[in-house]
């Protein structure tokens, strides 16, 4: 059982893997005016939307989320791009989100199938609804797909998290941060770089640097995480340090060679590895024939993708993280855990520039080395912001308003 602590304790139903959900556009019962009212939001108060479906994306909406409804009807729409438990509902949860207003049960497909469908549904949203704004957070194909459907009915997006760039455009994620920028009236900037890049590419929505909202998912998870999470004794790591795993990004899952060269890399370790593993991953490792070679060494502790609170445990106690995903690099330099990123490129350049992430690639001499030497030396600057980032974004956005 690879679940830990706080997940076991939320129901005998709620731990399983949810099927793909209905296709039909539906409101969420649950969101009826009397609940609203009973959250704190006000009758009759401005309707402002926001589009989410992949994991990235609930960790941004929960402090959004927390603050708009201070301010707004704040609508959430879930396009169903990630529908298994471990990768949806129990971020929800984790992150003491209501349930959406809306499930539309997009599910999995190529991008066209994905961005196409999401804009269907999410479009028919916008027309039932008719919110002031839609946000968008991050890089996810409903993040394109959600500017686009808002874009295309006046409805003026607002994209948290814009700016990011790592100019590769060969990334299905680069062409979502730059499509989605160029879409929108109000760019919502992380990081000085973010807004430079922006300004360079002329984009003509109004940019605002907020700093970036997962200094505010963290600082709120963090000590819950503490306190909640037993995954450290779940998985025996509680006596020997070690390193933190994951691997999900296309452009090295879909390629054989570049998959192959990771896996040999983790088990040549020599510390222990923990790797909660994303679907697409299991898929290809499989595919690949590498999945018993990874799984058989003695240093490797697979898992299921986990829930944030155990996530977010098993980050802050690593000796060293080795990722290629965005966000999990910049948590790492938010909890001071340093990070081996096997990627080319990286959006997370402050991450690199004060010196606790290093951007190795996929070379399996350079992973090793840069696992067995690599020390940050330097303290780190505030670069991501002083968790104010969601309080910006709603003044921003009641000005706009107003
Ligand atoms: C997406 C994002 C990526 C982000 C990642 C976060 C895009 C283009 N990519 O990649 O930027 O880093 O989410 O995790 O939006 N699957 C399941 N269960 C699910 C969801 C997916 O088994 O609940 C499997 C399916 O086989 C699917 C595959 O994972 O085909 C890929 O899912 P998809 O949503 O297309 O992209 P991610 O790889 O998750
Ligand atoms: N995450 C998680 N469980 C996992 C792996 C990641 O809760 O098993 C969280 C992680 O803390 C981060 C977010 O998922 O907040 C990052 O998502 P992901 O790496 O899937 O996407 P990316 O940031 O690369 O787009």
């Amino acid at each position: 059982m690879l679940i830990a602590g706080l997940e076991m304790r939320l129901g005998p139903d709620e731990g399983t893997q949810e099927s793909l959900p209905s296709l039909r556009v539906t409101r969420n019962e649950l969101r009826t005016s009397d609940i609203r009212t009973s959250e704190g939001r006000a009758h009759g108060a401005t309707k402002v939307v926001s589009i989410v479906g992949a994991r990235p994306n609930f960790v941004k909406l929960a402090p959004v989320h927390r603050t708009l409804v201070e301010h707004f009807d704040h609508i959430v729409v879930h396009t169903g791009q990630h529908y298994d438990y471990s990768l949806s509902k129990i971020f929800f949860q984790h992150l003491n989100l209501p349930d959406p207003d809306y499930e539309l049960g997009v599910g999995s497909g190529s991008h066209g199938y994905q961005v196409g469908e999401m804009m269907k549904k999410v479009e028919e949203v916008l027309l039932s609804e008719r919110p002031r704004i839609a946000l968008v957070y991050g890089d996810t194909n409903t993040t394109l797909a959600g500017a686009l459907a808002a874009a295309k009915v006046r409805v003026p997006v607002a994209h948290v998290e814009a700016g990011l760039r790592c100019f590769d455009m060969e990334m299905p994620e680069e062409v979502n941060r730059v499509l989605t920028d160029h879409m929108s009236r109000y760019l919502f900037a992380p990081t000085k770089t973010a807004v430079e890049n922006l300004l360079r590419e002329h984009c003509q929505g109004e940019v605002l640097l907020t700093g970036d909202v997962m200094v505010e998912t963290l600082r709120d998870s963090t000590k819950l995480a503490e306190r909640e999470s037993h995954v450290i004794d779940d998985l025996g790591l509680r006596s020997s340090p070690y390193i933190l795993v994951t691997v999900h990004r296309a452009e090295n899952t879909d390629d054989r060679h570049r998959l192959s060269s990771i896996v040999e890399a983790l088990t040549r370790i020599e510390k222990r590895v923990v790797f909660p593993i994303h679907p697409r991953t299991v898929k290809a490792l499989e595919e690949h024939g590498l999945y018993g070679k990874l799984t058989s060494r003695r240093n490797v502790t697979t898992t299921q993708p986990l829930g944030f609170l155990d996530f977010i445990k098993l980050e802050k106690h690593a000796s060293m993280i080795v990722t290629d995903s965005g966000g999990v690099q910049k948590e790492a330099y938010l909890l001071g855990v340093p990070c081996i990123t096997l990627r080319e490129t990286t959006e997370w350049v402050e991450t690199v520039r004060e010196g606790w992430n290093r951007v190795v690639g996929v070379d399996v001499e350079k992973i090793t080395r840069a696992v067995e030497t690599f020390k940050p030396r330097r303290r780190r600057g505030r670069v991501f912001g002083t968790g104010k980032a969601s309080k910006k974004i709603a003044e921003a956005l009641t000005k706009a308003i107003n």
